[in-house]
């Protein structure tokens, strides 16, 4: 569809002399579809031309004249109008879908950049919570969507490896552990819950803490073996569940790789006078951007913070990168400490602080078990694979078609958790509710999957082979001509979601698609139709099938064929 907008792009513009990007940039897809398919707004004209954009919007459409692909173009208030062609339209679509086949939709926008997403992040020796999930879910659907651009997307898990929670961790295992618990994240866990609680009878035990940490830092070999063996359990459960989700990283690199990084950040603060010493802690004074507190890059006792991991991991990452943007998905609660960072580092003098981006997102509510935020995520997965599986058998005839059941249903329960995030915008909290995640009806992950399948289906019964040269102007009904826009759509749709980093616009579109496939069942037959006009819809149901497959996959759901 691409080509067709360069069509009017470059007629607008020289109609009403502007640059055809300018036009191109302006020109809009119309909220509903009998308006068109392309818009452009003349209120862009209005201020330099001293006339109403009603006004040029007549007089634009009037004289604009001819634009190969387009049928009818018309003013309509502010508006010009822009109708395909549907033959072209079909034909121009359909024939560059089945040509890329998978690869349809990407694009090469990223080219030759880099995007560092940095995502998941959860903390060891610390529960994983939900919001750990959300930023794992939306983290990686943007990785994959980058990707589509073209982008070289790196993805890293900065793991929360390092830390004051050590030495609590360490208190904990010496004084109610045993020597086992160790490689044991369930252990671990809790005897963290149980330091918590001892600590507010006993508040001795924070300076015991701190002491611990002490010494890890300062490389005591005790300290440092019990860190590693708590590191190794927690990653090694990830990295389980990481495969379990689908989710990949180019690279792991927690906080504690950045040890031996931060004295050179630190010192360059200091040298360029950025940090002084204040009640002996190092800090960043940035009341002068209206950020307060400062940012404190040392504690009195020499420790190092949070913030000063995510200033040398910051320079790293460029230094080893040299990103076009960074992304940091992290729940909304932290950007504040985002806005220090990316100040600080400004201060520094890095240009590059403008390529970072914090992508915060919202709270989840109903999804912990036991107790505040804390979610085993083995027992999460379980749990929805069950849900799902119970689903299924009340719900789904056919089953006994299916060869392995538990599978479907383990790709069906994530499925409904990954949809369920993704589907709404990022930055708002919502209400997880097990019951509409998992069913097939209503907008949902499964609903998706669902529609996969069927038309999976319907091409794998229909009794004709495909056959890529058929005559897709033959696709003239309502219910074709919203197909074959819809799939045009496409690489658009993952442009506006990467750009705006917002992955529900590619959730939304995908539920358009299956909607409309939805209405088309009954009027779109393919078996035992005429020879010719089976051939050309069931090239459109192959087409809408690659795409819906193509969406799920980025947003990290799997497109199953029978289900
Ligand atoms: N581990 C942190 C937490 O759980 C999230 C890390 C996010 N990434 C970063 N570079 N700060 O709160």
């Amino acid at each position: 569809m691409h080509h067709f907008r360069k069509e009017i792009a470059e007629a607008v513009a020289r109609q009403a002399g502007l640059e055809p990007a300018q036009a191109e940039a302006a020109l809009m897809t119309p909220p509903r579809r009998e308006m068109g398919d392309y818009a452009f707004p003349c209120f862009v004209l209005a201020k330099a031309m001293k006339k109403s954009p009603a006004e040029l919007a007549k007089t634009l459409a009037r004289d604009i004249g001819s634009i190969p692909g387009v049928d009818r173009v018309e003013a309509v208030g502010p508006y010009v109008n822009f109708v395909l062609n549907d033959a072209r339209l079909a034909e121009a679509v359909l024939r560059e879908a089945v040509a890329q086949g998978a690869r349809y939709g990407q694009s090469t926008d990223g080219a030759g950049k880099v995007v560092v997403i940095d995502y998941s992040s959860p903390n060891i020796a610390k529960p994983f919570h939900v919001g750990h999930l959300r930023s794992t879910i939306i983290g990686s659907a943007l990785y994959r969507l980058f990707g589509m651009l073209g982008y070289t997307a790196v993805g890293i898990n900065h793991l929360g490896d390092w830390g004051t929670q050590f030495g609590k961790q360490i208190v904990a295992l010496k004084r109610w552990g045993r020597p086992e618990d160790v490689h044991d994240l369930m252990a671990l866990n809790r005897l963290y819950v149980q330091y918590h609680q001892e600590e507010e009878r006993q508040p001795a035990l924070a300076d015991e803490a701190r002491a611990w940490f002490r010494r890890q830092e300062a490389g005591d070999a005790e300290a440092l073996e019990l860190w590693r063996a708590i590191r190794e359990t927690s990653l090694q459960y990830f990295q389980r569940i990481y495969r379990r989700l689908g989710v990949q990283f180019d690279a792991y690199l927690g906080e504690s790789f950045y040890n031996d990084k931060m004295g050179a950040i630190v010192e360059e603060a200091a040298a360029k006078g950025l940090a002084t010493r204040s009640q002996g802690a190092l800090v960043v004074d940035l009341s002068k951007q209206g950020i307060d507190p400062p940012a404190m890059l040392q504690k009195a006792d020499g420790t190092t913070l949070y913030i000063t991991r995510d200033l040398a991991a910051a320079k790293h990452r460029y230094e080893t990168y040299a990103f076009h943007k960074m992304l940091y998905v992290v729940g909304a609660a932290q950007s504040f400490h985002f806005q220090q960072l990316f100040t600080v580092l400004k201060l520094l003098g890095y240009g590059w602080a403008d390529a970072c981006a914090h992508i915060p997102f919202g709270l989840v509510h109903g999804m912990s078990t036991r107790q505040g935020n804390v979610i085993y995520l083995e027992e999460l997965l379980d749990e929805a694979r069950q849900r799902a599986l119970a689903y299924m058998r009340q719900n789904v005839e056919k089953r006994q078609e299916l060869e392995d059941e538990n599978a479907v249903a383990e790709a069906v329960g994530i499925g409904a958790i990954f949809f369920f995030d993704l589907s709404r915008q990022r930055v708002k909290d919502y209400t997880f509710d097990w019951d509409r995640a998992v069913s097939f009806d209503g907008d949902t992950g499964p609903y998706l999957m669902n529609a996969h399948a069927r038309i999976a289906g319907i091409i794998r019964k229909c009794g004709i082979e495909p056959d890529s040269r058929a005559d897709v102007s033959l696709l003239v009904e309502p219910e074709a001509r919203v197909l074959v826009r819809l799939v045009g759509q496409y690489e658009e749709k993952l442009r506006e979601a990467a750009t705006s980093t917002e992955p529900s616009l590619l959730a939304n579109y995908l539920l358009d698609l299956a909607h409309a496939l939805h209405a088309s069942y009954y009027k779109l037959r393919v078996k035992e139709e005429e020879r010719t006009l089976a051939q050309a819809r069931l090239l459109l149901y192959m087409v809408v099938k690659q795409v819906l497959a193509s969406g799920l996959a980025v947003l990290g759901i799997p497109a199953l064929e029978r289900m």
